[in-house]
């Protein structure tokens, strides 16, 4: 694929500038030395590079953007690796934010972001330019004499647009360490991924064939408006006429390369919540608006209506029961994003049946995707006091109940062989446009009597300290339902993936085999960091072949349930076969290890797994284990655990890492 390196800000003001901060370079730049002469301060008065750093070592340029979500994140960022390089006090950090914004952004950020350093504006782009930063955030290091130590971003969190994954190397952080020490830095430069320095200039009263308001915004409307708006999940609104300007050519990037919008999936069947993806025509109208300098047209009477933040919820009607956790959870500024399963007290004394369950984000900001289970009362309450498990991944400044997904989790989860229940179940979830899951008509969830709710979310961090408390909708189904069919949750579970050496890349295969006639009514496809594409394929017993989902560009963040239109009828005999292909190469942008190493299967999101989720429903007297997979995965799990001690230890960055590994004994 054709990384799409530079996003646009969504800069709204015109520059007026109170501070200025201005490098009045007598020449351009050589390679490490930079003139900078003079800065003004607030009163106009002018500094020198000299009294500005105010007797530090070493300074810290920020080049932001105030409206680009990548550069927000980078304010708490850099301000971390200040104090954890040790350098708070002979460094000294300056924000720099590039042309459109204005001193009302300064104070907003300073504000939002808790920033305590000061921020500067960089008028036309004159200090950017100088030092040839080209895309914000852009750290540049420097001694008081101006030569340039380090440039480049502050870590690699994001090494794509639209692609979100933990940092393996903290750059700032490590050049700040050489430099304190007074070493040579040694990585002088980085490339930086965020939003463009420069943008493009529009001509909106042109008259073109394409408008914005009779072309593109229904476009963008339809197909990304649910996320981009403003509390949508994504990090900038898509909503009007600005906000489109200044993102529409990275947009295309990202629409061409099948990134945004996300989840995108291939099927020879139809799914229920299907979600819109542009037509190539679409895409060629977008070029061609832009190419015509972006015209604005003129607004429609009544304006367009932006999408439902939830689209397949409308219609559901007032829900039976709300359920809500002990208490909201603190989500921590900075960091990688917190995996972390929360308990929903039901513990009933009856079965209930439902036809759907609805995770409503308490902030969309935050809550990336979630997986909602039923789970017996009891287990949890053990569960749920396990300090090792409540404590598991939380990093200072997190807070709240639930307990994470340690290695002993899966041990308390193990199934009972001799009942065919499996004590913990997947009864639906939330990922950002795509609702609530709904049972096919007809059918219900049974959620059995002494059991709870238990969600598992997917928190991301947004640079500042945030909160949420999420609630569950239960949706009782009180029409007629088949009495003799029960609909049931499981996954697949490849038995031979144990092990993904580094520097491959290989496509596994499993297959699963359906024991009896089923209907087959949606599927989850489940891999972490190495797995870039899932297929699962249906065989009938005739040899006939059809997809059943292929995820060509698979990505943790972006997991669904897919339900289809019309669940599929599947004969005794047939198979359901599953391959991922898993990359452990350095190319793999999400890889959790630089450079690559050995990764096992496990349950932590670096660990690997092949295990895609499944909803299906079987007769109610059915003597078929559907279970049976999900109980392999403490067999392998043990024989991954004797490897990995053998080859491991896993030595990657998380927190209690080497102790990660499925379980406990087969
Ligand atoms: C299902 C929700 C969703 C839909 C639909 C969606 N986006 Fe996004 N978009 C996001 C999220 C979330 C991000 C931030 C990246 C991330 O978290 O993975 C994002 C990021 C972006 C970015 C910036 C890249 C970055 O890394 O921050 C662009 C540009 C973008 N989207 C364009 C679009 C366009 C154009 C469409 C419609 C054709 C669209 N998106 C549809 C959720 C969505």
């Amino acid at each position: 694929m054709e990384t799409v390196k530079t996003m646009l800000p969504g800069w709204r003001r015109m520059v007026f500038a109170i501070f200025c901060f201005c490098f009045c370079a007598a020449q351009l730049p050589s390679q490490t030395q930079v003139l900078i002469n003079q800065v003004f301060d607030q009163s106009g008065k002018a500094l020198s590079l000299k009294e500005l750093s105010n007797r530090k070592d070493l300074m810290v340029l920020l080049f932001l953007g105030a409206d680009c979500p990548l550069s927000q994140k980078a304010i708490t960022e850099a301000t971390e690796d200040l104090l954890k390089s040790g350098g708070k006090d002979r460094v000294g950090l300056f924000g720099v934010l590039v042309a459109r914004d204005d001193a009302e952004d300064i104070n907003r950020l300073k504000e939002e972001f808790k920033a305590n350093f000061p921020f500067y504006l960089d008028k036309d782009n004159q200090v950017a330019s100088n030092l040839g930063v080209k895309v914000v955030p852009t750290a540049v290091l420097m001694d008081p004499q101006g030569k340039i130590l380090y440039q480049g971003r502050i870590n690699d969190r994001v090494e794509e647009l639209g692609k979100r994954s933990m940092a393996r190397r903290h750059d700032l952080r490590e050049a700040l360490a050489d430099a304190l020490q007074g070493k040579p830095v040694r990585v002088a430069k980085t490339e930086t991924v965020g939003c463009p320095v420069e943008t493009r200039k529009t001509t909106p009263h042109a008259k073109g064939k394409v408008e914005y308001f009779r072309d593109i915004q229904p476009i963008l409307y339809r197909n990304c408006g649910a996320c981009h708006q403003n509390n949508g999940v994504a990090p900038f609104p898509l909503a009007d006429y600005e906000d489109t300007t200044v993102w529409v050519e990275t947009a295309i990037g990202l629409i061409e390369n099948k990134v945004m919008p996300p989840g995108q999936v291939i099927s020879d069947f139809p799914f229920a919540n299907e979600s819109p993806v542009p037509t190539p025509k679409e895409v060629a109208l977008l070029r061609q608006w832009v190419s015509e300098g972006m015209p604005k047209g003129a607004a429609p009477k009544t304006p367009l209506a932006l999408p439902p933040t939830d689209p397949d919820v409308q219609g559901l009607g007032k829900p039976d029961l709300v359920l809500k956790p002990e208490g909201p959870m603190t989500i921590a500024a900075t960091g990688d994003d917190l995996y972390r399963f929360f308990v929903y007290k039901l513990n009933l004394d009856q079965d209930l049946k439902i036809r759907t369950v609805r995770l409503v984000p308490g902030n969309r900001k935050v809550v990336h995707h979630s997986i909602v289970w039923f789970a017996d009362s009891d287990l949890q309450k053990r569960i749920s006091t396990d300090r090792a498990l409540s404590d598991w991944d939380l990093l200072p400044g997190d807070k709240g109940p639930g307990y994470g997904q340690g290695p002993m989790l899966l041990k308390y989860l193990k199934v009972d062989p001799k009942s065919k229940s499996t004590k913990f179940e997947m009864i639906g979830g939330y990922a950002p446009g795509n609702g609530c899951y709904k049972v096919p008509k007809g059918y219900a969830i049974t959620i059995p009597k002494k059991t709870d709710l238990v969600v598992q979310m997917h928190y991301h961090r947004t640079g500042k300290v945030e909160t949420d408390f999420s609630s569950i909708e239960l949706f009782l189904e009180k029409g007629a339902i088949d009495p003799t069919k029960e609909y049931r949750a499981t996954n697949i579970n490849d038995e031979k993936f144990f092990v993904m050496p580094p520097n491959q890349r290989k496509r596994t295969q499993t297959a699963w085999l359906v024991e009896e006639d089923c209907l087959i009514s949606g599927f989850s496809p489940h891999g972490h960091y190495l797995t870039r594409a899932q297929t699962l394929t249906l065989e009938r017993p005739d040899g006939k072949m059809e997809t059943l989902i292929h995820v060509p560009r698979y990505d943790i963040n972006w997991q669904r349930l897919y339900t289809f239109r019309e669940p599929i009828k599947a004969a005794k005999g047939s198979k359901i076969h599953v391959s991922s292909l898993m990359d452990n190469t350095s190319a793999n942008p999400n890889n959790p290890n630089k450079p690559p190493k050995a990764v096992f299967m496990g349950e932590n999101t670096t660990d690997e797994m092949v295990f895609p989720f499944m909803s299906i429903i079987i007769d109610k007297n059915s003597k078929w284990d559907i279970g049976k997979q999900l109980n392999s995965l403490y067999r392998t799990g043990a024989i991954t655990m004797a490897l990995k001690k053998a080859f491991g230890p896993d030595k990657s960055n998380r927190k209690n890492n080497e102790q990660n590994t499925i379980g406990g004994q087969p």
